[in-house]
């Protein structure tokens, strides 16, 4: 039985989600709710409790695939998972996040990667970096693109950075994020996250810009917030960041649940007469009259 959404089927009520509805809420309070999704069953639940905003993360390198950073996923991966989303969401804006080496190297190739993303079934594109990306910014919402900036702790420069961590402590850097923020806004983005960062910071770039933020690891002063599905739900093995607020246990609950299933198969358990086809099997071997 399928439990994905048939085309057709009912959707949660509400409208649209777009990235000029987005920047509203900013000015009516209404905080945003936004998280990652891989693929066509995560988006459709993310869209059936109502989440504004469904971020196709480069965190899929990480969380789904195995890789150690976000650095190795490729531009395929991440359509491949921006085209399941778009078939499992139809409320949630769906912003996809552009890999490491997909928008660095020419303004031309990311216009064409970010392109892809669209044609795909973005709404948006999110990238990574300050003032430095201004001009691709502008590139991008010029020809009709909504990009989304990701300022702080920036996962796709953790070598440069020596690890993961907490960004804008002192002054000298708290000044350069709030420069950052302000470039990046002038640029055109329509929204920004903020990652990693004190909050007072956050909430002080948050009150100093006319585009929402959405923090993640960066206090509540933010228009809005994002997590991780994986992370949200407790799928994910291992110690999560500080920031994470874990809503259920589904990785015990799961292993549980299959580790039952093993057991039932292995006792003969399963599938029991209710759950097979042909309750008489005597009548399936009997010759046609
Ligand atoms: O890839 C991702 O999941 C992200 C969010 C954590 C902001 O960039």
């Amino acid at each position: 039985m399928s439990r994905l959404p048939e085309p057709g089927n009912p959707r949660p009520a509400g409208d649209k989600v777009t990235s000029t509805g987005l920047k509203t809420r900013k000015l009516t309070g209404e905080k945003i709710t936004a998280l990652t999704a891989f693929d066509c069953l995560g988006a459709s639940i993310l869209d059936e409790a109502g989440v504004d905003l469904i971020l196709i993360g480069d965190s899929l390198a990480n969380t789904s695939l195995g890789y150690e950073t976000t650095l190795p996923v490729s531009m395929e991966e991440m359509l491949s998972a921006v085209r399941a989303v778009k078939r499992g969401a139809s409320r949630a804006m769906l912003v996809a996040d552009m890999p490491f080496g997909s928008y660095q190297v020419c303004i031309e190739d990311s216009l064409a990667n970010a392109i892809e993303f669209l044609k795909a079934g973005a709404e948006a594109v999110k990238l990574e970096g300050g003032a430095s990306r201004s001009r691709l910014v502008s590139e991008l919402s010029g020809n009709g693109i909504p990009v989304m900036g990701h300022i702080g702790l920036t996962p796709q420069s953790v070598h440069a950075m020596g690890g993961y961590k907490v960004q804008g402590k002192i002054r000298e850097d708290a000044l350069r994020l709030l420069d950052d923020a302000l470039a990046l806004e002038a640029a055109g983005a329509f929204c920004l996250v903020l990652e990693g960062i004190p909050a007072p910071l956050a909430a002080q770039i948050t009150g100093a810009l006319e585009i929402p933020t959405i923090g993640i690891g960066a206090g509540a002063g933010c228009d809005g917030q994002i997590l991780v599905f994986s992370d949200l739900l407790g799928l994910s093995a291992g110690q999560k960041p500080k920031f994470v607020r874990q809503y259920a246990e589904l990785r015990s609950l799961a292993i549980r649940a299959i580790e039952s299933y093993c057991q039932d198969v292995r006792e003969g358990d399963f599938p029991s007469a209710s759950e097979t086809y042909g309750k008489n099997p005597e009548k399936h071997t009997e010759k046609p009259a």
